[in-house]
C-alpha cells in the first residue's frame, strides 16, 4: 500500500532539455466537465484545469516553441447527471481556463457539439467578458456548412498552420450528420483529399485531431493523409456517451508512430494528463489491426497501455500561484449557486422524513459505535477541510439525502443532516424512530445492500472498493451472502 501510494505521489519527471526537445506538440482534452479531480482516492487523484494551467506555463517557459492541442469533449456530456446548475458552472469555467491556457488549435468534440445550444451561449458570454474573447483556434474541417451552427461556421477553421504542423479537426456522431461529413463516405474522403493537398500546406508536418466512433478513425486512416492522428478517446457507441467517471475504460490517444500510419501507439489520457508528441516511439508502437481488433475491456487494449509519453497531471504538479483570482471566482460562483440551491430546499426540512443518526443511538448502540468510529460519520468533516461544503457535485455523496426532498440542505441548516449516515442505507427512519412498532418498508432492491454501497462508492471515488472487504470495517448486522 505503502509502496503504491508512493509511486504515485512522486513529482511528474520535470521536462529536461533532451525531453523538451524531443516533442512538439502536447495534446489535452476530454475533461467531460471534471473541473478538478474529486481527491476522494489517491489512485484517481489526477487531471483538472489548475493542473493543467500550471503544467502549461512550465512548460511553455521550458520550450516556447511547443503548441498545445485541445482535443475536445471537455464539458459534460449531454444527459450527465448531477446538479445542473453547479455543472453548468464548472463547464463555464472550464471553458473559460481553456481560452486562457491558450491552445494552438482546439477540437470542437462531439460534446461541444451535442451541447451545442448551450456552448454557443456559453461562447457569446466568454466572448462578451473578453479579454479571452479573441479569435478562437477552432479547427473542424468536415463541416458541411448549410445547417451547422453559427458560432461553429464563425470560429471553426479548416485547418491551422503552427510551428511546422498544419492542423486538421474530426468529430463524428450519427445524430450530427445534418453538419458533418462522414469519414466513409465519397464526399468526406474528397474533402479531406483537397484539404490536405492543399499547395500551402506543402512540407508541413501533418496532424488529424480525432473525436468520433472507431469506424470514422479507420476510414480516416485508411487515406493515408495524416502523419499524427490524435484521438480524443475511443469510445465506439456514440449514442451512449461514456460514463464520466468511467475513467479507466475507452478513453485512449492514438498516435501514429511512423509515416503514413502503419503503426500505433494507444494510450488512455481522459483529462488526467498530457500527451507529448513529435518524435518517433517505433518501438512502443503496435500495429495498426490490433488497435481494432480488441473491444473496449479486452486485454488487447491494456496490452498498448502505456504511461511512457504521458505527463499525469498529479496532486504535486498542482501550482496554488496560478491564476488565483480565477480559481476564487470559480469557488465563489460554486459557493453563490449551493447558496440558491439551499434556499429552494429549505422549506423541504419541515417535513423530511429523516430522523439523523442521533435518533438511533439509544436504541441501536453497537451499530451507532460503529458508525462513529468509521469514516462515513466524518464524511462531511473532510469536504470541510478541502474547502468543498459548498460544491454541490462533492456534497450529495458526503451528506444524507443530499438530492432527496427533506435531506441535507447546508451546513447551518442541516447540521444533523451532514455526513454520510444509518439512513443513507436503511432508508428514511424518521417514524420508526419515534415509534419502532413502524416496520419500515423500504429495503433496497433486491435485498442487496451491495447496489446502495455503489451509488457512492464507483470509480473515480472508490476504485478499490469491494463488498466483502468495505462491508468487514463497517459490520453491524448479519450480512446475507
Ligand atoms: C426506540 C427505539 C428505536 C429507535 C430510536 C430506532 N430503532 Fe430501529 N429498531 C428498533 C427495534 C425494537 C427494532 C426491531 C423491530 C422488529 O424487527 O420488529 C428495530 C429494527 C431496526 C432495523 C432492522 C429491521 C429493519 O427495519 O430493517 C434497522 C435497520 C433499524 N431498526 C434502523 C434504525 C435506524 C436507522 C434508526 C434511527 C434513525 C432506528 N432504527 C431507530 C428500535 C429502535
Ligand atoms: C451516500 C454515499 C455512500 C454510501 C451509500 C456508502 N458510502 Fe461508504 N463512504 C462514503 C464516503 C463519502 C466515504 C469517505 C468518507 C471520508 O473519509 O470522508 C465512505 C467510506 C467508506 C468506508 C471507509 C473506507 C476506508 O478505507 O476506511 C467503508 C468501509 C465504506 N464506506 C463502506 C460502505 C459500504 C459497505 C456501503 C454500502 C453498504 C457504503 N459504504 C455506502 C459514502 C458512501
Ligand atoms: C459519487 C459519490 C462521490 C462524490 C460525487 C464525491 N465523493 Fe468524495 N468520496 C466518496 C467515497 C465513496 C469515498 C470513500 C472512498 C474509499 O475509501 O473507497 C470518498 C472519499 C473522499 C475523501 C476522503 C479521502 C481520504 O483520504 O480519506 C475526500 C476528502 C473526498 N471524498 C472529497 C470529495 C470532494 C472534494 C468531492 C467533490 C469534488 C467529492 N469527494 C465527491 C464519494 C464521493
Ligand atoms: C453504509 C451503509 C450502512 C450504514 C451507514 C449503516 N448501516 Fe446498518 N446495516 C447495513 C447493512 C448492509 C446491514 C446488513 C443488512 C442485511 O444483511 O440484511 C445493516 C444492518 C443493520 C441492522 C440489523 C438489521 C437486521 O436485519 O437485523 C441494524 C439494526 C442497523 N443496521 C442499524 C443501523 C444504524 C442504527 C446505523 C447508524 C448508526 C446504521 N445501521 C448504519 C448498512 C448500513
Amino acid at each position: 500500500m505503502l509502496a503504491s501510494l508512493l509511486a504515485l505521489t512522486s513529482p511528474i519527471t520535470s521536462p529536461t532539455i533532451a525531453a523538451a526537445q524531443s516533442y512538439s506538440w502536447l495534446a489535452y482534452g476530454d475533461f467531460r466537465g471534471q473541473f478538478e479531480p474529486c481527491g476522494c482516492d489517491p489512485k484517481t487523484d489526477l487531471g483538472g484545469v489548475q493542473r493543467l494551467a500550471g503544467f502549461a506555463q512550465r512548460e511553455r517557459a521550458l520550450n516556447p516553441e511547443v503548441s498545445f492541442f485541445d482535443l475536445g469533449n471537455n464539458i459534460a456530456p449531454p444527459g450527465a447527471e448531477g446538479d445542473r446548475a453547479t455543472q453548468e458552472i464548472k463547464d463555464q469555467y472550464i471553458l473559460e481556463a481553456l481560452v486562457r491556457i491558450n491552445p494552438a488549435a482546439m477540437l470542437p468534440g462531439r460534446f461541444e457539439l451535442l451541447r451545442a445550444k448551450w456552448f454557443g451561449e456559453a461562447w457569446g458570454r466568454l466572448k462578451s467578458q473578453s479579454k479571452a474573447g479573441g479569435p478562437l483556434p477552432y479547427v473542424l474541417s468536415n463541416i458541411k456548412d448549410a445547417s451547422a451552427p453559427k458560432w461553429l461556421k464563425e470560429t471553426a477553421r479548416s485547418y491551422i498552420k503552427t510551428n511546422g504542423m498544419a492542423v486538421f479537426g474530426f468529430t463524428w456522431d450519427k445524430s450530427l450528420s445534418p453538419f458533418l461529413l462522414p469519414a466513409n463516405s465519397s464526399a468526406g474522403i474528397k474533402r479531406f483529399k483537397i484539404l490536405v493537398g492543399n499547395e500551402e500546406l506543402k512540407g508541413l508536418h501533418r496532424i488529424l485531431l480525432f473525436s468520433g466512433p472507431d469506424d470514422q478513425l479507420k476510414a480516416l486512416l485508411k487515406m493515408n493523409l495524416f502523419d499524427e492522428v490524435i484521438a480524443s478517446n475511443r469510445a465506439s457507441d456514440a449514442a451512449k456517451p461514456d460514463q464520466p467517471d468511467r475513467v479507466n475504460e475507452a478513453r485512449a490517444i492514438v498516435r501514429m508512430t511512423s509515416a503514413r500510419g502503419e503503426r500505433v501507439l494507444q494510450t488512455q489520457l481522459g483529462g488526467q494528463g498530457v500527451l507529448r508528441g513529435g518524435a518517433a516511439r517505433r518501438a512502443e508502437a503496435k500495429p495498426l489491426d490490433v488497435l481494432f481488433s480488441s473491444s473496449k475491456t479486452s486485454p488487447g487494449i491494456t496490452a498498448l497501455l502505456s504511461s511512457k509519453p504521458i505527463s499525469w497531471l498529479e496532486r504535486d504538479s498542482l501550482n496554488p500561484d496560478v491564476w488565483r483570482g480565477f480559481f476564487a471566482a470559480y469557488e465563489g460562483a460554486l459557493k453563490d449557486s449551493f447558496g440558491e440551491r439551499a434556499k429552494v430546499r429549505l422549506a423541504d426540512l419541515a417535513n423530511t422524513p429523516y430522523a439523523g443518526s442521533q435518533a438511533c443511538k439509544g436504541c441501536h448502540g453497537q451499530a451507532y459505535d460503529v458508525w462513529l468510529k468509521s469514516k462515513h460519520s466524518n464524511a462531511f468533516q473532510d469536504l470541510i477541510a478541502k474547502g468543498k461544503n459548498h460544491d454541490a457535485e462533492c456534497v450529495g455523496c458526503h451528506v444524507l439525502g443530499g438530492s432527496e426532498k427533506g435531506g441535507f440542505v447546508s451546513q447551518e441548516a442541516s447540521p444533523q443532516f451532514m455526513n454520510v449516515q444509518c439512513e443513507n442505507c436503511h432508508g428514511p427512519r424518521k417514524e420508526h424512530a419515534i415509534n419502532p412498532a413502524v416496520k419500515p418498508t423500504w429495503r433496497p432492491a433486491g435485498d442487496d445492500f451491495s447496489k446502495i454501497c455503489v451509488g457512492c462508492h464507483h470509480p473515480p471515488h472508490s476504485p478499490e472498493f469491494n463488498y466483502k472487504a468495505y462491508w468487514g470495517k463497517i459490520t453491524h448486522g448479519p450480512m446475507k451472502d
